[in-house]
């Protein structure tokens, strides 16, 4: 069963970090999704945002994962937790949406596939940064002009709030700088065909398990001979030149994060077009859980998901690329 009486997906959530209380405002405010608890580690935030939404608080999200009254699992939690917490939820027959990536590792993102194949369950992971407003509507006019020859993100979070948080500078949580390079870069993968070439740089300050800062650099090239790089900053202070930057085969889209427009210049004229508003927290959500319903097929598929871990893991095997033989 997939639903309470009322119609509703009953949905518990697991973490009570910031992405625990964007989902739960949206979950809480859905009409077709009803939250039923809210399993965390951390009790003060676990128990403020439970009872924000008068829902239970536990701190043992097995004993939750495995309610008979959840239908699906919202898992919040950082990126080292995936394996354990999305199999547990996968193999109690619960329907799965996470936050990004499915899996640190093809191996843990396969295995998950697998389960939710056989138990005909939805895998739903947030890759928010490709269904932005401002993302849709550059593939649009990429589309409009004949398609990308070289697409440039660049991603430096202008006021790293995180910095001296452990989770996003400790690898053993959140992985390699390159898988973040990827997530929050994923625009100029997405919807694009097959990748034939990745390279990458990393610089890390100090180069171990934890880091103050990071630089990536990935240059990926695809099947179409189209090109894709991403660079990513982690931990700087100063204002950040971040966006993206395409170039067309007629023409070229400049944004900057957070700019209200794009920019198109094509025939040697430039017009702004305005960035629609939305919520794609929302629709991720509405997405997931209308294909429980109806096996609609979402914007990320889980297949995507699994693309994605392939190629950060794919990335991160040339993060310091190859080794030239004598010097250039
Ligand atoms: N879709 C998007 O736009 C978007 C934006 C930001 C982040 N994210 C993703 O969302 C995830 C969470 O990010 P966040 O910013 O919400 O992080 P956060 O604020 O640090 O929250 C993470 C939560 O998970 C809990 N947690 C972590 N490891 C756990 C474990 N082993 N067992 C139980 N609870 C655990 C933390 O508990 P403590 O309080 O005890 O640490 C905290 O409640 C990350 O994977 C990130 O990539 C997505």
């Amino acid at each position: 069963m997939d639903k309470d009486v009322a119609g509703h997906v009953r949905v518990a959530i697991v973490g009570s970090g910031q992405m625990a209380g964007v989902r739960a405002e949206r979950l809480a405010n859905s009409a077709h999704t009803s939250l039923v608890a809210v399993a965390a580690r951390n009790e003060k935030t676990g128990t403020e945002l439970a009872a924000r939404h008068g829902v239970e608080y536990t701190s043992d999200w097995r004993a939750t994962v495995g309610r008979p009254d959840v239908d699906a699992v919202v898992l919040t939690t950082h990126p080292d937790t995936r394996a354990e917490m999305g199999m547990a939820v996968l193999s109690a027959g619960k329907h799965l949406f996470t936050e990004s990536p499915l899996a640190m590792s093809p191996r843990d993102g396969s295995r998950l596939l697998a389960v939710a194949n056989e138990n005909g369950l939805v895998i739903r992971v947030g890759h928010t940064s490709v269904i932005r407003p401002a993302q849709c509507l550059i593939r649009e006019q990429i589309a409009a002009l004949g398609g990308p020859v070289h697409d440039h993100a660049v991603v430096q979070p202008s006021n790293d709030a995180r910095r001296g948080r452990r989770p996003g500078f400790d690898q053993r949580i959140s992985g390699h700088p390159v898988v973040y390079a990827v997530i929050l870069g994923l625009q100029v993968i997405y919807a694009r065909g097959p990748i034939v070439e990745v390279s990458a740089g990393t610089w890390m300050e100090p180069d171990g398990d934890v880091f103050d800062r990071c630089a990536v650099h990935v240059t990926l090239r695809f099947e179409d001979r189209g090109l894709a790089t991403i660079t990513y900053r982690r931990g700087f202070s100063g204002q950040a030149q971040a966006g993206r930057n395409v170039l067309c085969r007629n023409g070229s889209i400049a944004y900057a994060d957070g700019a209200g427009h794009i920019t198109v210049t094509a025939s040697g004229e430039s017009r702004d077009i305005s960035v629609p508003e939305a919520d794609p927290w929302r629709e991720e959500l509405d997405e997931f859980v209308e294909s429980i319903g109806t096996g609609r097929l979402m914007t990320v598929s889980a297949d995507e998901a699994m693309r994605v871990v392939s190629i950060f893991d794919a990335v991160r095997r040339h993060s310091n690329g190859y080794r030239v033989m004598s010097l250039l």
